[in-house]
């Protein structure tokens, strides 16, 4: 086993780390307090090719492996969960199910514009009724001539109210349960599709999430991904391949806290000595080194996985569930070693601590995790 990054996997990471380190921690506090969408990093990772890393060059994308974009969105939340949710999702949640079932056309119509971060994407499977239990959707899409005709509304969708693109699930056939329900591309601006309530948020203030109606919103039948039926399939292999980039995501915050902890400890002294000269906080940092080591390597698993056509979708799981509670857990103990002014807004850690509960809850909650894990053993 080769645990060596690549050249081509180094030189993302120093490019990534570069742009992150030097570009988007400056304004990430301010973005978290004023809730403001990061335009002007979308565009910038568009330029860095990190909007569309693992689609193939054809249609505009990177032609990266899994473990590259892993490392990419590492990076990002090492300074800012929100900026590496809006790449992720545009790379994992909507690039990838156009790319594997959209026809030719769709592919060059959307996912081309996609890849190049001309554009931006967001996927629409939750809804007010149906949050883990995800086939229980109500959005319906009728067939009328060479159009489907969607009504229903999906909530929780990042990158929503900034989305060009929608990646859409809905029930082509309601009696028919899971296999009664097909994924669209749906464009922003067709008649009928609305965007209300921008959600207000513990974390992650800085990326969108918005609810998403349609009344009545004539979709056309050649942006069916798969075939009717298929939809709930993608969906689930989509979200295989989305639990990747949000373990990355909850990776870099448990990083990106320790490193603040690790370097406050260094200044701060308290009984004539710095606080990293305490066995008591020497032990905190083992902990949290320890758990970080274990799910980068669960997470960059499941990425070289999925590289090689391997079956990832419990690996997936196993690194979401590990990384997402170390990120809860490594955000908490910093905060803990700021002690009091790592409660305050003056240093960037409690933002940390707010930003990794969600990584516990969207792409499937840690009990959905658990509930993957646990078939992938029992059946
Ligand atoms: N790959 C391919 N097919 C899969 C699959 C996978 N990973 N998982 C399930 N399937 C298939 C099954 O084989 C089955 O097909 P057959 O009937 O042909 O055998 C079908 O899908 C139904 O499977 P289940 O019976 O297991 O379905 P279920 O209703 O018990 O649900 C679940 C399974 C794992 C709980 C699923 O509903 C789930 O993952 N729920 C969580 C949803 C979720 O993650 N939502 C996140 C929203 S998106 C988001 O947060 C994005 C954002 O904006 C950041």
């Amino acid at each position: 086993m080769d645990f060596a990054l690549t050249e081509e996997q180094k030189l993302v990471q120093q490019t990534t780390r570069e742009f992150a380190q030097n570009e988007v921690a400056k304004d990430a506090d301010e973005r978290d307090r004023s809730e403001t969408f990061p335009a002007a990093h979308v565009k910038k990772m568009a330029e860095l090719g990190l909007m569309g890393m693992m689609v193939d060059p054809e249609y505009g994308g990177g032609g990266l492996d899994s473990i590259s974009y892993t490392i990419a969105i590492e990076e990002l939340a090492k300074v800012d969960a929100s900026v590496a949710v809006i790449c992720s999702v545009n790379n994992s949640l909507v690039c990838y199910g156009i790319e594997a079932y959209g026809s030719e056309e769709t592919k060059r119509k959307y996912l081309v514009p996609l890849a190049k971060g001309e554009k931006l994407g967001a996927f629409c499977l939750s809804e007010p009724g149906s949050g883990s239990d995800a086939s229980r959707m109500k959005t319906t899409a009728t067939l009328d001539g060479d159009h489907y005709v969607l009504n229903g509304t999906k909530n929780w969708i990042t990158n929503g109210k900034s989305a060009d693109i929608l990646v859409v699930t809905a029930h082509t056939d309601p009696t028919a349960g899971h296999k009664g329900i097909s994924a669209f591309v749906v464009e922003k601006g067709l008649a009928g599709l609305s965007v209300s309530h921008k959600e207000r948020k513990l974390g992650i203030r800085s990326s969108d999430t918005v609810t998403i109606n349609f009344e009545d919103c004539r979709v056309p039948k050649a942006n069916r991904l798969g075939a009717e039926g298929d939809g709930f399939k993608i969906a689930m292999k989509t979200l295989d391949g989305g639990r990747i980039g949000i373990a990355a995501q909850a990776l870099g915050i448990a990083q990106g806290a320790m490193d603040l902890a690790v370097a406050y400890s260094k200044e701060r002294e308290q009984f004539g000595k710095s606080l990293s000269r305490f066995q008591a906080i020497q032990f905190k940092f083992a902990d949290m080194e320890t758990r970080i080591s274990a799910a980068r390597l669960l997470t960059y698993l499941a990425a070289w996985r999925k590289d090689r056509g391997l079956n990832f979708s419990a690996e997936a799981a196993k690194a979401k569930l590990c990384a997402s509670e170390t990120a809860t857990f490594a955000s908490q103990e910093a905060v803990q070693i700021f002690g009091g002014y790592g409660y305050l807004k003056d240093y960037p850690v409690e933002r940390f601590m707010r930003d990794s509960k969600i990584t516990e809850i969207y792409e499937g909650t840690s009990e959905i995790q658990r509930l993957v894990v646990g078939r992938s053993i029992t059946g």
